[in-house]
């Protein structure tokens, strides 16, 4: 039903949309042949999209050799895996450096083991909307092992100085997992030339793939015990799971249509062209901030950001009540509340949430216009009803 379909899409940040058409083609042509596979299948004609996925985002991660690309269901879960993995056979009781900024896929794993005291946990707080190096540097003590920490926040759009935090951990020793769920898409990766240990995407963000995809690239297979266990099409004699990468922490059938997308997103990036889609984004952010800030009762948390994401409150009225005004007297969709970062929202809003705003390579700027003149509007009537003239 047209109706049901949003006008505006202001929710990026959650999941894109909408895809790109060759990401929904493939998935259809995907799923109307037979699956190619080695060692499921003896089938020898047609796409392997896992490896056409694998290639793709070792190609556009910069991170080799593409074995070490591994597929899982989202962020949340490659998170849990590379926590969980290098974690297992550590020493109970062991320091993990997480922040402020991160998401609750990286904080209630942690703190999950911190309840049941297998890690002692420290939080480091941001300031303005980054983690300080130098904040990372003091809160390291002898027994700190590990630090998750995420590439770029979902509420403030910053993106973080993963390079000067990781070249500190790694003087040391300490290994290092990034979350790049915010970033995968956004901006250039080269995992080549970062001192990342684990670097965690998800498909259905910035990749313009579809939900049920993600995955991580992993520098030291042996770094992580794998903490699943299954079939994977080879070695089947072994009862052991395999050593080898990627078959080490894949187990099962794979999500081969959510794949073929991921790879139609990647690829479309790619021709794209990743900084121009960028430079678009980043003008039509400033473009929004500019013309929020207008509005004497409209607070920004986020003047500067790295990634298309504009988080705001409106004076006199809960972020919930705007996005409903938004959706329904304007066809505008946005996310409200805490967006699974809690501990963000203590600092900047004292705990009680925000609008956010998040754009796609699709946004328009007239798009953004309307967005810009409804925000102001319902600002202006907030304001006439606090204070009336
Ligand atoms: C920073 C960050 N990390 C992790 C996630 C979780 O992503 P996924 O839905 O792929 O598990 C999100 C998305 O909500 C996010 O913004």
């Amino acid at each position: 039903m047209l109706r049901n379909i949003p006008k505006i899409y202001l929710n990026n940040a959650a999941t894109s949309w909408p895809k790109p058409p060759e990401v929904l083609a493939v998935v259809t042509k995907s799923l109307s042949l037979p699956v190619f596979g080695s060692g499921r299948t003896t089938g020898s004609h047609g796409e392997d999209y896992v490896t056409i996925a694998r290639e793709a985002l070792s190609r556009f991660l910069a991170a080799e050799p593409p074995e070490h690309i591994v597929f899982s269901h989202n962020a949340t879960d490659s998170l849990n895996i590379l926590i969980q993995g290098f974690l297992t056979g550590k020493q109970e009781g062991c320091h993990v450096l997480t922040t402020a900024l991160d998401h609750n896929s990286v904080l209630r794993p942690l703190h999950e083991y911190e309840r049941q005291n297998r890690i002692q946990l420290s939080i480091i707080p941001f300031d303005g909307c980054s983690v300080r190096p130098d904040a990372v540097e003091a809160a390291i003590r002898p027994d700190t092992r590990l630090m998750v920490m995420t590439h770029g926040s979902n509420v403030l759009g910053s993106v973080q100085d993963i390079r000067g935090i990781g070249t500190i951990l790694h003087d040391h020793g300490i290994y290092f997992i990034v979350d790049g769920a915010q970033t995968a898409g956004h901006i250039p990766v080269s995992l080549r030339d970062l001192p990342v240990d684990a670097y965690v995407f998800t498909g259905h963000k910035g990749l313009l793939g579809i939900p049920g995809t993600g995955g991580f690239y992993l520098r030291d297979p042996e770094a992580i015990a794998p903490v699943r266990f299954g079939g994977t099409g080879t070695d089947s004699f072994s009862l052991l799971q395999p050593r080898e990468m990627p078959e080490r922490f894949e187990i099962g059938t794979h999500n081969y249509p959510g794949l073929a997308a991921l790879a139609a997103g990647v690829k479309f990036i790619e021709e794209r062209g990743i900084l121009s889609i960028a430079e678009k984004a980043e003008e039509q952010t400033s473009f929004l901030i500019r013309e929020l800030k207008r509005a004497a009762t409209i607070t920004i948390y986020n003047d500067h950001p790295d990634l298309p994401i504009v988080a705001f409150n409106i004076k006199g009225l809960q972020n919930d009540d705007v996005g409903f005004m938004l959706a329904r007297a304007y066809g505008i969709i946005v996310r409200t509340g805490l967006h699974c970062a809690p501990l963000v929202h203590k600092t900047i809003d004292g705990g009680e949430g925000c609008v956010r705003l998040s754009l796609s390579w699709c946004t328009t700027d007239e798009e953004c216009l309307i967005a810009a003149n409804a925000i102001r509007e319902i600002a202006g009537n907030a304001d006439s009803q606090v204070s009336p003239a």
